[in-house]
C-alpha cells in the first residue's frame, strides 16, 4: 500500500485564500472572540507595541487595535498582508503595520515587543519548541504572550494527510513554554469550530494560553 502523499500549506496555499478569508463568519467570529478573551485576561493599554504573528488579514488585530499603541502584522504570505494593508488603508488606520516574516528562516526583527498574539498559526510552524524561545527574545522582560489554537486532535481538522500539528496538548505546552522562559502560564477555552464530516458533526475547542516572559 503506498502511503497517502504529505500535503504543506504553504505560503501559496493562504496567498490563495486570502481576498476570500474575511467572508468565513466562523473565522471572523473566532478573531472576536479571542480578542475578548486576551482583553479580559491581559490589562492592555494604549502604549503597548503588540506583535501578531501569522496575522493573516488581522482578524484578531482589528478588533483590538484602538487598546494598543501599535500592532505589527507579520505573516509568510504576501496575499494575507495585501488584504490586512488594504483594510489599514481604506478604514485610515494609523497603528497597524504589515510585515512579511517567517520567523524560521528570516531574521529577528531590532524591535521588542510588550505583547505578542498569535490565533491558529502555532499548529503550521513546524518547530514549536524553536518559535516559542523566538516569542520569548522578541519579547521585553515581563512581556505576553497569547497562543490562540487547537486542542490536540486526531488529525481530521486539516485531513491527515495534511503536514500540520494536529493541535496542542495543554500540559505539553505548558511545558515547552516554560522551558523556553515563560512563566504564569493559563489556558482557557475560547471558541469551538464545528466541521461536518461523513462520519458527523464533529467540535474543536480554542484554547487561548497566556503567559508572562519571565523577567531577566
Ligand atoms: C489559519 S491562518 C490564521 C490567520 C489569522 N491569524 C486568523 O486567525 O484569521 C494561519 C496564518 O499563519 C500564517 N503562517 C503560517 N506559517 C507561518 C510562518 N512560519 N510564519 C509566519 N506566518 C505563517 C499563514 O500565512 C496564515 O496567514
Amino acid at each position: 500500500m503506498t502511503s497517502p502523499q504529505t500535503i504543506r500549506l504553504d505560503a501559496a496555499h493562504f496567498d490563495a485564500k486570502a481576498l476570500q478569508w474575511d467572508e468565513n463568519p466562523v473565522f471572523r467570529e473566532r478573531g472576536q472572540k479571542i480578542a475578548q478573551a486576551i482583553r479580559q485576561a491581559i490589562p492592555l493599554d494604549p502604549h503597548m507595541s503588540a506583535l501578531d504573528y501569522g496575522s493573516g488579514t488581522g482578524l484578531l488585530s482589528f478588533p483590538l487595535k484602538d487598546e494598543l499603541g501599535s500592532i505589527l502584522l507579520a505573516d509568510s504570505s504576501g496575499g494575507m498582508l495585501d488584504v490586512a494593508a488594504k483594510k489599514i488603508a481604506e478604514q485610515g488606520v494609523r497603528n497597524m503595520t504589515t510585515v512579511k516574516l517567517d520567523l524560521m528562516v528570516d531574521p529577528l526583527p531590532e524591535q521588542r515587543f510588550d505583547i505578542i498574539f498569535t490565533s491558529m498559526t502555532l499548529h503550521h510552524v513546524p518547530d514549536t519548541d524553536r518559535i516559542l524561545h523566538i516569542f520569548h527574545d522578541l519579547l521585553k522582560p515581563g512581556g505576553h504572550l497569547c497562543i490562540a489554537d487547537l486542542d490536540k486532535e486526531d488529525g481530521s481538522f486539516h485531513g491527515i494527510e495534511v503536514d500540520v500539528h494536529h493541535g496542542f496538548d495543554r500540559t505539553e505546552l505548558t511545558q515547552r513554554a516554560e522551558k523556553a522562559g515563560f512563566c504564569d502560564v493559563r489556558f482557557q477555552t475560547v471558541f469551538n469550530i464545528a466541521k461536518e464530516h461523513e462520519t458527523g458533526k464533529r467540535d474543536y475547542p480554542v484554547f487561548l494560553m497566556t503567559a508572562r516572559g519571565v523577567n531577566l
